[in-house]
């Protein structure tokens, strides 16, 4: 989530972008304006600079870093509200009001190759066609898995599965960016009616660019009456310093909002 206020963005050169007086139209192809849309060129200046800062960062890494390190909070320090002053849930705001200062240090990324978004596409059993209009060259479908290393994580509710109880296990990949070693530890902040278990519990890397694995297991029941539960998984360093924090969602899937 971004401010969507004065974003100085490109724009259509043939609109009117001011009027003086009754008839003379002034273009351009800059110009500040406000709005949810604008939240868009918002972020991608926020990855712009962070690509300037890191030329060898991969667009996946790009968005770890300023997804786990966006803050939840609003400026008393409570959760965000939506409009009506219910508190907003990562369906509104994703993981949090983007801080770009923070995501030039993350500490840790949740990084992605093609191949590993070439897998999610061909999870999706599309057509060779479709398939081929989305990765545009020829690609290797011998690992499907809708299980991307994304920064979040959600988990759907079918119609078919209410009042069930049900298990989602997400692997993910993490990889230390500092330079050195660390240690993070993990805390969950658990939706309710919901037990979630990561394993392992101690993440210890040795040096610079170093990968680890981990696994998130939740198990809930699939209860129609809440449409959503959110919590979220936090790895903090032993410094304190580095908070790498991913949104938990478990939500009802489009099937069920009929
Ligand atoms: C794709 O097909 C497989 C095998 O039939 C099935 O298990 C999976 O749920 C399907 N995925 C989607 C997104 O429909
Ligand atoms: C897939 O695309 C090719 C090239 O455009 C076309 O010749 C072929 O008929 C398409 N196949 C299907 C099953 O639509
Ligand atoms: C596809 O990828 C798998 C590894 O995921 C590899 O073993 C296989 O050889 C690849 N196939 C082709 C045609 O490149
Ligand atoms: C949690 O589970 C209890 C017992 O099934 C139920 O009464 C309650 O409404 C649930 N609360 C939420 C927020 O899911
Ligand atoms: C970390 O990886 C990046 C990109 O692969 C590389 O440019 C950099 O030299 C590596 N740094 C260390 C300390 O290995």
């Amino acid at each position: 989530m971004a401010l969507g206020v004065l974003i100085l963005a490109a724009f259509h050169p043939h609109l009117t972008a001011a009027r003086i007086g009754r008839n003379i139209d002034l273009a351009t192809d800059y110009n500040l304006l406000s709005g949810t849309s604008m939240a868009c060129p918002h972020i991608s200046m926020a990855a712009a600079l962070l690509k300037a800062s890191y030329p060898d960062w991969s667009p996946a890494a790009i968005q770890s870093a300023l997804v786990t390190t966006a803050n939840p909070l609003d400026n008393t320090n409570r959760p965000i509200r939506e409009q009506d002053g219910s508190v907003a849930s990562p369906l509104g705001i994703g993981s949090g009001h983007v801080d770009p200062n923070q995501a030039l240090d993350p500490g840790l990324v949740y990084d992605a190759s093609v191949q590993d978004l070439v897998n999610l596409v061909c999870s999706m059993n599309f057509t060779r066609n479709q398939t081929l209009t989305i990765i545009r060259s020829s690609y290797n479908c011998s690992n499907p898995t809708s299980d991307l290393n994304y920064p979040s994580f959600v988990a759907l509710i079918r119609a078919a599965e209410i009042r069930r109880t049900l298990t989602r296990r997400f692997r993910r990949r993490v990889t230390n960016v500092r330079n050195g070693a660390a240690t993070y530890k993990f805390t969950v902040e658990v939706p309710v009616n919901t037990t979630a278990v990561v394993e392992p519990q101690t993440l210890v890397f040795r040096k610079k660019n170093e990968t680890k694995r981990y696994s998130l297991t939740i198990r809930y029941k699939a209860d129609i009456e809440i449409q959503h539960r959110e919590g979220a998984v936090i790895w903090t360093d032993q410094t304190g310093k580095y908070r790498v924090r991913s949104p938990i969602m478990v939500s009802a899937a489009a099937d069920n909002f009929e």
